[in-house]
């Protein structure tokens, strides 16, 4: 969704803000802008695009800045935040909705001449009215809290200077220096700069000058200072063109990561399952399909394992008893539609998330970080295999094998690499074909349809081929129809169900299908195939070219993999 970087401090913020924006890219690319402080008014320079074309040189050394996912109101110069008050004095930037600013604008702002079409801008007015109606900066916050309804994540800098954050439903992060601080919607702006963090809880407004101080309803609250156990330099491209290859290459030594899970959290967590009724694993995206495979992994542990996506599972939230526990995978912790799901219900909750402090992080009952560090570019790479390692883990420990469990991991990891480097030329001729096609299907059956699913959503987020994928039993109801010569049909050949597979492969291949596969054992059908070894842990070894080929089919394409059109690295709306 959006990001958000603030500064206060003694150094010049937009050129602080500008490089922490550049690292919250990800979170939105519509549009980009930011403020500073500065007397009588407020300066403010923004721009449609990425936050190059914002210049990072106005001066102030306090400020705000925004990269937007645009949700209410177009892709437009008026649109982009931050957004002012009539008289300059107040400018805010916001993640998330307000969802009765139509009724905010009659009932309190009817005076007011708007400049844009979005939900963020009744803010500015608001928060401009109360400064002046108020004996506080503190009461002016808590006033507009009172009549703000919806998710968000507000940041506000006033002419003189003070900066104010208050979030509800959306994340707020300060970093904390010497006489610095940073506002931010994750650490990753201010990594460089400190690795002390306090994350905002909901409803808590922070008002910064000189120091901060945090209120909540009211009260001044005190928050913990985290020391967050991220290496900035993971945070960069490091050489790489993209963070998505970079991210890609890395995962032999995250999964590796993933598997040093601490022996009492794994054996608090499979306790926690045991004693479950019934197990749920959720999530969205790429998360949903690791907890699909988690459902499978557990399952074979002898646990009733169900799963289902978040969005959908929240209409059956009322099936899930206190007795029950939900497995919540997500990288961003922060996703909108788990979280939703996760306040319906009141069996406990057990997450398998990678960002440090995120909400569903410090909601949960139990966390298991997967340790994957920053994952910046939009697609899901490293997190999806570190999500993998954990689930595969958390079975082991239920099996009663956590170290044989743990040791085959590590094997496994030290295979990344050569999957990518032995299939490298395959890997490029499967991207050369694919960028000629427009459509393309993914088949598997049990373990290789989670795969089918991942690597399908893979390819169509960041190359913008229509892509689908299908359970290999499923195709011949209905979908083969549109197979025709030269239609390319990738699929998973397991070997725990290589007959019937290979059967589905065949049905496709009679009626002109391009059969593309992967596994351990090479069908004659194939026309690219994709070598696997053997090995403990296979699902972590098979989604990697696929990874690799959607990577390099979007830069053939000329799109840009980190920043795939329309979408966004952490989803905080439903
Ligand atoms: O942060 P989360 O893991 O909860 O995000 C869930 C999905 O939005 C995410 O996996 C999305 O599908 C990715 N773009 C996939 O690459």
């Amino acid at each position: 969704m959006c990001g958000i970087v603030g500064y206060h401090g003694k150094d010049e913020a937009s050129d602080k803000i500008y490089r922490g924006l550049k690292k919250l890219e990800y979170r939105g690319y519509d549009s980009a802008g930011m403020a500073t402080a500065g007397n009588p008014s407020i300066k403010v320079d923004k721009a449609v695009g990425t936050v190059d074309n914002v210049s990072p040189e106005i001066d102030g050394t306090s400020g705000i800045g925004h990269t937007r996912w645009a949700t209410h109101g177009g892709v437009t110069k008026e649109n982009a935040h931050p957004h002012m008050g009539e008289k300059e004095k107040v400018a805010v930037v916001h993640n998330g909705i307000i969802d009765n600013y139509a009724e905010i604008k009659e009932e309190y702002l009817d005076d007011v001449e708007f400049t844009s079409e979005t939900d963020t801008e009744v803010i500015p007015h608001l928060l401009e009215k109360q400064l002046e109606a108020s004996r506080s900066i503190q009461e002016a916050v808590e006033n507009v809290i009172e009549i703000l309804e919806g998710s968000y994540a507000v940041s506000a800098v006033l002419h003189t200077g003070e900066l104010i954050a208050f979030r509800k439903g959306s994340p707020l992060v300060l970093g904390v220096l010497e006489e610095e601080y940073f506002i931010a919607s994750d650490v990753t702006p201010f990594l460089e700069h400190t690795e002390k963090a306090v994350f905002l809880e909901d409803d808590d407004y922070m008002i910064i000058n000189g120091d901060y101080e945090i209120y909540n309803s009211g009260d001044r609250v005190e928050r913990e200072v985290k020391e967050i156990d991220w290496d900035a330099e993971e945070a960069s491209k490091e050489g790489f063109d993209h963070f998505m290859e970079k991210e890609i290459r890395e995962q032999s030594k995250t999964v590796k990561r993933a598997a040093f899970q601490d022996r009492s959290d794994m054996e608090e967590a499979s306790e926690m399952i045991e004693e479950a009724e019934d197990v749920y694993l959720t999530g969205c995206g790429t998360a949903s399909f690791a907890a699909s495979l988690g459902a499978r992994y557990l399952r074979d542990a002898g646990v009733q394992a169900h799963t289902e996506q978040a969005h959908e599972l929240e209409y059956r939230s009322d099936e899930i008893n206190e007795d029950d526990v939900v497995i919540a995978v997500s990288q961003s912790g922060e996703t909108a539609d788990l979280l939703s799901l996760l306040e319906e219900i009141e069996a406990d909750v057990l997450a398998v998330v990678n960002v440090v402090g995120s909400t569903l992080a410090r909601t949960s009952d139990h966390t298991l970080y997967v340790n994957a560090g920053p994952e910046i570019g939009v697609a899901s790479t490293k997190a999806f295999t570190a999500q993998l390692a954990v689930l595969k883990l958390l079975s082991s420990t239920i099996d009663e094998r956590l170290e044989e469990g743990r040791e085959e991991l590590l094997s496994t990891a030290e295979k990344i690499d050569d999957v990518i480097d032995d299939n490298s030329e395959t890997i490029r001729e499967l991207s050369d074909y694919l960028v000629e096609k427009d459509h393309a299907y993914f088949i598997g059956r049990n373990h290789g349809y989670d795969l089918a699913r991942e690597a399908n959503l893979k390819l169509k987020e960041l190359s913008y081929i229509h892509a689908e994928a299908f359970p290999g039993g499923e195709f011949k109801h209905g979908t083969l129809a549109l197979v025709e010569d030269g239609t390319p049909v990738i699929t998973f050949l397991k070997d725990e169900s290589f007959d019937d597979i290979h059967s589905n492969m065949k049905e496709a291949h009679s009626r002109g299908a391009d059969i593309i596969s992967v596994g351990t054992k090479q069908a004659e059908e194939s026309l690219i195939h994709i070598d696997i070894p053997e090995d403990e842990n296979p699902e972590l070894l098979e989604v990697v070219p696929f990874q690799m080929a959607s990577y390099l089919t979007s830069v053939k394409k000329g799109n840009n993999p980190d920043k795939p059109r329309n979408l966004a690295k952490s989803v905080t709306v439903k």
